[in-house]
């Protein structure tokens, strides 16, 4: 592990699948019998925000019903045991990370434990339901949606994540399909660092190439295996 000192992290729905949560593209395009642009779009939301409020509410209380596995775990240990710097990226918006223990983490499409009120931008914890009365605890208003990043909208943090990718020696992406860009696009940035770059998968992705090496096998299994192997 002392030969690197800034390993960067990607991970995506694939390393929560074994948890129980379903990935986005495994059922002919649906996410859980929704087309993505039906309820993960501003659009949806101002035709039907019910529908999208349903939507994110049942997954944020599907939630309670699964818990970390051994890939997210194993991340939060390598985490605590590296001395360099290491940053964790997830696309999920779940709190599985959150709950194996990783605090360098930046979850850039959101989070389903959190609120935002599109009157005043501000960010709340978020752990039951949102309706259509729901109020914030900025302004009172009922203006509050799923603290999620939509098809569309700008993903968070981006330059803290690309200042990190810039400056690494490891990249590693984990259970993403690799069609969701900026995201999709972080291998390129690793490689122009100089980085090695490794992809944890249960199959290649369509960005497999960008990889020097490829693990291929579930998240549970092969993430421990990878990691104990640095
Ligand atoms: N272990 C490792 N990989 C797995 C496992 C597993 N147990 N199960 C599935 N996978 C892989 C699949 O083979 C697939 O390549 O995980 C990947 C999941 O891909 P997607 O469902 O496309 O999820 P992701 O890449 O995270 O989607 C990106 O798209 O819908 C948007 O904003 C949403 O963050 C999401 C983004």
């Amino acid at each position: 592990m002392g030969q690197y000192r800034n390993i960067v992290v990607l991970t995506g729905a694939g390393i929560s699948a074994e948890s129980g949560i379903n990935t986005f593209r495994d059922n002919n395009g649906l996410w859980e019998n929704h087309r993505i642009e039906d309820v993960a779009t501003p659009e949806a939301f101002q035709r039907d925000p019910v529908l999208v409020q349903k939507f994110y509410n049942l997954r944020r209380a599907g939630l309670k019903e699964v818990v970390p596995n051994n890939a997210h775990k194993a991340l939060a240990e390598f985490e605590k045991s590296f001395s360099g710097d290491f940053l964790l990226v997830t696309q999920n918006v779940d709190d599985l990370h959150d709950r194996a223990g990783n605090e360098k983490l930046i979850h850039m499409h959101g989070e389903l434990l959190k609120s935002h009120c599109t009157t005043t931008g501000q960010v709340h914890r978020q752990s039951d339901d949102i309706s259509s009365d729901s109020r914030c605890l900025c302004c009172n208003t009922t203006t509050l949606r799923p603290h999620i990043v939509w098809f569309g909208e700008m993903p968070l943090q981006m330059e803290a994540i690309y200042s990190a990718l810039e400056t690494c020696d490891l990249f590693i992406s984990i259970g993403t399909s690799g069609n969701v860009y900026p995201a999709a696009g972080f291998v390129e940035v690793a490689n122009q660092a100089g980085a090695r770059t490794v992809e944890i998968n249960l199959e290649p992705s369509r960005g497999a190439d960008a990889f020097a090496e490829a693990v291929i096998g579930p998240a549970s299994i092969k993430v421990p295996e990878f990691l104990s192997s640095l």
